[in-house]
C-alpha cells in the first residue's frame, strides 16, 4: 500500500537517474523523455549550468526571506521582464500560484471582478486557478467555484465581442492550450480579444506557465503573434526543475501589489532563483532559440512523414516543441506501450498525444523517438483491423 494520497495513476517506470533527453529506470532501461517532466526541464535533465548555478548558491545561503534585498532576485526579476518587454515580477512557487496572483492582481488593479477565460483550458488547482479552468472534470466535487468566471470557446471571435465588457477585469488566456489538447489560438482572435481588452480597460492575462520559457522557440508564445499581454505568467520551465512561478507585468500594475499585499515565504527562494536565472541565461539567447525553432520544424516534418496515411491518426498540431497528434488510438494503452519501446509521452485532452521534449532534444533522438511512434502505432492500427 502506498502511503501517498492516489492523487495520480502513476506509470510503472521508476526513475533511478537522468541525462539529458534521458531517463534510466532502475533496472537500467533507457526512456528517451518526450515529455520533460511535462514541460519542465527544457535544457533535459540536470543541464550542467544549472547545476553549477545551483551548487554555488548552496555554497552561499540558502533561504533568508523575502525581508532581505537579494541580488540575484533583481537580476532574475529584470532578465525576465526584460524578455517579455515588461517590468515587474512577483515570485511565486508553481504555476497555480502564480496565476492566483495575477487573478488577485487583476481584481484589485481594475476593481472589477469578471475575468473571462475558454474552454479546455487549465490554469491550475488552487480555488481561484481552478475556478478559472475550463474544464468541468477538474471541479467535480469541489463546488461551490468563485462565481465571476465566464467560460467562452476558444478562437471564438463572436463569443469573444458579445461578452467583454466594461465590467470585465481580465481576460486570460493560453495562446496554446496545453493540458487541454495542444489547441492554438489563431491570430484574428488573439488580435480581437487584444483590442476588446484595450477598448474596454481589461487586462490581458496570458498564462504561459507551459508554453513560455523557449517551448514554443520564442522566450513566450505570444511573441508569435504580436501581442502585448499586461500580465504574464510563468513556471515550469523557469526553474529547469526547481519550483518557481513568476507573475510578470507593466509597472503602471506596480503599486496595486504593495508591501504588505501579497506575498510568499519560500517565493523566489534563492536556489530557484539560481536555477531560473542560469536556464534564462541559455535559453533566451537568439542562437538557442533559432536552433530550438529548426529542430522543431525538422520534428514535424518527421511526424507528417512518418505518420502520413495511419487512419488512427486524426489530426496534428504543433506550435514548436508543443506537439499534439489527435488520435483514435485509446491513450492510456497507446502511452503504456510507447513506454515499453522506450519513449515517454503524455496525454492532453481525451484524444490527443502530447509531446513535449526537452528543447535540447538532438536530431538522432527526435529520430528515434518518430522510429518508436510510427512503428508502435502501426503496429497497433494493423493489429485493430
Ligand atoms: C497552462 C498552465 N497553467 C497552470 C498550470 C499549473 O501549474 P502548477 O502545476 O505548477 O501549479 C499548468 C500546469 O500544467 C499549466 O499547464
Amino acid at each position: 500500500m502506498s502511503y501517498l494520497f492516489p492523487t495520480y495513476s502513476r506509470w510503472e517506470v521508476e526513475p533511478d537517474q537522468s541525462e539529458g533527453s534521458v531517463i534510466i529506470d532502475k533496472n537500467g532501461k533507457k526512456y528517451l523523455d518526450f515529455t520533460s517532466g511535462i514541460g519542465v526541464c527544457n535544457l533535459g535533465h540536470r543541464p550542467a549550468v544549472v547545476q553549477e548555478a545551483i551548487t554555488s548558491q548552496l555554497n552561499r545561503y540558502w533561504h533568508v526571506s523575502n525581508l532581505f534585498i537579494q541580488e540575484e532576485q533583481e537580476n532574475a526579476a529584470k532578465r525576465l521582464a526584460e524578455s517579455a518587454k515588461m517590468d515587474c515580477v512577483f515570485f511565486a512557487n508553481s504555476g497555480a500560484e502564480a496565476n492566483e496572483a495575477a487573478i488577485k492582481l487583476a481584481r484589485k488593479a481594475t476593481g472589477r471582478k469578471k475575468i473571462i477565460t475558454f474552454e479546455n483550458s487549465f490554469h491550475g488547482r488552487t480555488f481561484a486557478t481552478m475556478s478559472a479552468t475550463g474544464q468541468n472534470k477538474i471541479k467535480m466535487g469541489y463546488g461551490p467555484m468563485l462565481e465571476t468566471f465566464v467560460y467562452l470557446p476558444f478562437n471564438d471571435i463572436e463569443a469573444i465581442k458579445k461578452e467583454v465588457d466594461d465590467e470585465t477585469a481580465a481576460v486570460m488566456l493560453e495562446v496554446v492550450q496545453g493540458e487541454g489538447g495542444i489547441h492554438i489560438g489563431e491570430q484574428a482572435f488573439l488580435n480581437e480579444v487584444s483590442q476588446l481588452c484595450e477598448d474596454h480597460g481589461a487586462l490581458l492575462i496570458i498564462d504561459e506557465i507551459q508554453t513560455g520559457i523557449g517551448r514554443t522557440g520564442k522566450p513566450f508564445a505570444f511573441q508569435h503573434f504580436q501581442l502585448m499581454p499586461d500580465i504574464v505568467t510563468s513556471a515550469k520551465g523557469l526553474g529547469s526543475g526547481l519550483p518557481i512561478g513568476a507573475v510578470i507585468g507593466k509597472k503602471e500594475l506596480a503599486h496595486f501589489f504593495g508591501p504588505g499585499s501579497h506575498g510568499s515565504t519560500f517565493g523566489g527562494n534563492p536556489l530557484a532563483i539560481a536555477a531560473a536565472k542560469a536556464t534564462m541565461e541559455v535559453i533566451f539567447q537568439a542562437g538557442f532559440l533559432e536552433e530550438v525553432e529548426k529542430k522543431s520544424v525538422y520534428l514535424f516534418e518527421q511526424i507528417s512523414k512518418e505518420l502520413k496515411g495511419i487512419p488512427d491518426i486524426l489530426n496534428s498540431r504543433q506550435l514548436g516543441m508543443m506537439i499534439g497528434l489527435e488520435t483514435s488510438i485509446d491513450l492510456p494503452i497507446l502511452l503504456k506501450e510507447l513506454r515499453n519501446h522506450g519513449l515517454l509521452a503524455l496525454p492532453a485532452g481525451s484524444n490527443v498525444l502530447r509531446l513535449l521534449p526537452p528543447l535540447t532534444v538532438t536530431k538522432a533522438e527526435i529520430d528515434k523517438a518518430i522510429h518508436i511512434l510510427q512503428s508502435v502505432i502501426r503496429n497497433y492500427s494493423k493489429a485493430a483491423v
